[in-house]
């Protein structure tokens, strides 16, 4: 498909780049200048896929280069889905359900890149080729034979390649698991993840050099993803912090369940009965640091929360594992006490107000304060300089 008539390429190009300056997404010049030699729309699939206004209820239609949408949108600061359901849209008229790749955001895609500090002639591994947008970036900043790029999907891998080969970059294109890295090509100095971790893959550790870096976005299914910076040291061992946010999609091994919460609630499972003086909504609206403890405490938790409609000001907060573990905890207004019901063989009501109270009792610190160290035994996750271990995530294995 040609570029519409009276589309200037070039023009909209340069102002999404400025814009991407402007909101401080790109700093450092030889990347705005990378960014100026990889137009989107030559990496941007036909059709994306965009949330279906007009039924408003929760699919995704598919919006073609026909429709003036595609174009405003390749040029503009948004994440596109690009794959629906694996490749096989869930609904009639190949609606999607689930968003399995997308071209990321330019403002993340920016962040992601400077937090990776290349330096010219440093070799870099991409975990997530998607589209071959972001390869394309990395092989305009450090040379097409310093990128190596691994994705999952072999269709999506096929297309990334086309892209890439068709926009003249031809790095080293992998069709595979990027959890185990790509170690024929290994050492790299740099390994970034355009896909989320619940567990970072040692791998990727065992095939930075060291004093190279590993960056991905790091998360669970309670706690905001984030991007995690790993320095890589002499010892087979990572540590760092950080140093932002990135909402990504799951590693396709790693995937949250699917469905609402009550789909993973068994209600007939007997419950233990209690009471909390705990305030739930303090606990799961805390954000931030509390957001990070807790997920951390205890892994594999999500929640929900539901207000009552009637204007009483009750609600009941959630939470579950999609082993069968769930807790609920009721919150009326003026009581001093709010009733909790837990089921399954630990207490995750318990577990998660512990988990708070370890927060408060540290003085309430950021996420900021908070540190990992990754290792062949697994992801410690640690506060402060002195090291307090909060968690160990032997999982991260
Ligand atoms: C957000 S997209 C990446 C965007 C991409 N870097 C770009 O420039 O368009 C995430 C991609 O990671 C891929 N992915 C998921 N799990 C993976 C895995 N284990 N190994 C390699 N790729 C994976 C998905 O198929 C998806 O295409």
């Amino acid at each position: 498909m040609p570029v519409p008539p009276g589309f200037d390429v070039d023009a909209r190009l340069a102002a999404l780049v400025d814009q991407l300056q402007e909101t401080g997404a790109l700093t450092d010049p030889q990347w705005r200048e990378a960014f100026l030699k990889v137009p989107r729309h030559r990496f941007v699939p036909d059709p994306v896929w965009a949330d279906d206004g007009v039924r408003g209820d929760g699919w995704m239609v598919p919006v073609g280069q026909d429709d003036p949408y595609w174009w405003e949108n390749v040029y503009a600061d948004f994440a596109l889905p690009t794959q629906v359901d694996d490749g096989i849209p869930e609904g009639e008229d190949e609606r999607g359900r689930y968003t399995t790749s997308s071209a990321s955001q330019p403002s993340r895609v920016a962040a992601m890149l400077e937090a990776l500090q290349v330096e010219d002639g440093m070799r870099v591994l991409e975990i997530g080729t998607a589209t071959g947008c972001n390869a394309a970036l990395l092989s305009a900043r450090l040379g097409a034979e310093n990128v190596t790029s691994i994705e999952i999907d072999p269709a999506l891998a096929e297309q990334g390649r086309a892209a890439l080969h068709a926009a003249g970059w031809d790095p080293c294109l992998v069709v595979g698991d990027g959890t185990a890295g790509v170690p024929e090509c290994a050492p790299y100095d740099r390994v970034l993840a355009t896909v989320a971790a619940k567990r970072v893959p040692y791998a990727w550790v065992e095939q930075t050099r060291p004093g190279g870096l590993v960056v991905t976005p790091w998360g669970n299914d309670y706690a905001a993803t984030g991007l995690l910076r790993l320095d890589v040291g002499e010892n087979g061992s990572a540590w760092g912090r950080i140093v932002g946010d990135a909402p990504f999609m799951w590693l396709r091994s790693q995937r949250s369940a699917k469905g609402p919460w009550s789909d993973h609630v068994d209600f007939e499972a007997p419950v233990r009965a209690s009471r909390t003086t705990v305030e739930p909504a303090l606990v799961a609206e805390a954000g931030g640091g509390a957001e990070f403890v807790v997920g951390a405490m205890v892994p594999g938790l999500a929640r929900a929360l539901f207000h009552a409609e009637d204007g009483s000001g009750e609600y009941t907060l959630w939470l579950y594992d999609t082993a069968g573990l769930w807790a609920s905890v009721d919150y009326v207004p003026g009581a001093e006490k709010y009733a909790v019901e837990q089921a399954g063989p630990r207490d995750l009501w318990e577990e998660t107000e512990a988990a708070y109270r370890w927060w408060q009792g540290r003085g309430r610190p950021g996420q900021g304060e908070f540190g990992v160290t990754l290792d062949r035994d697994g992801l410690r996750v640690w506060l402060g300089a002195a090291e307090e271990t909060v968690a160990v995530l032997t999982e991260h294995r």
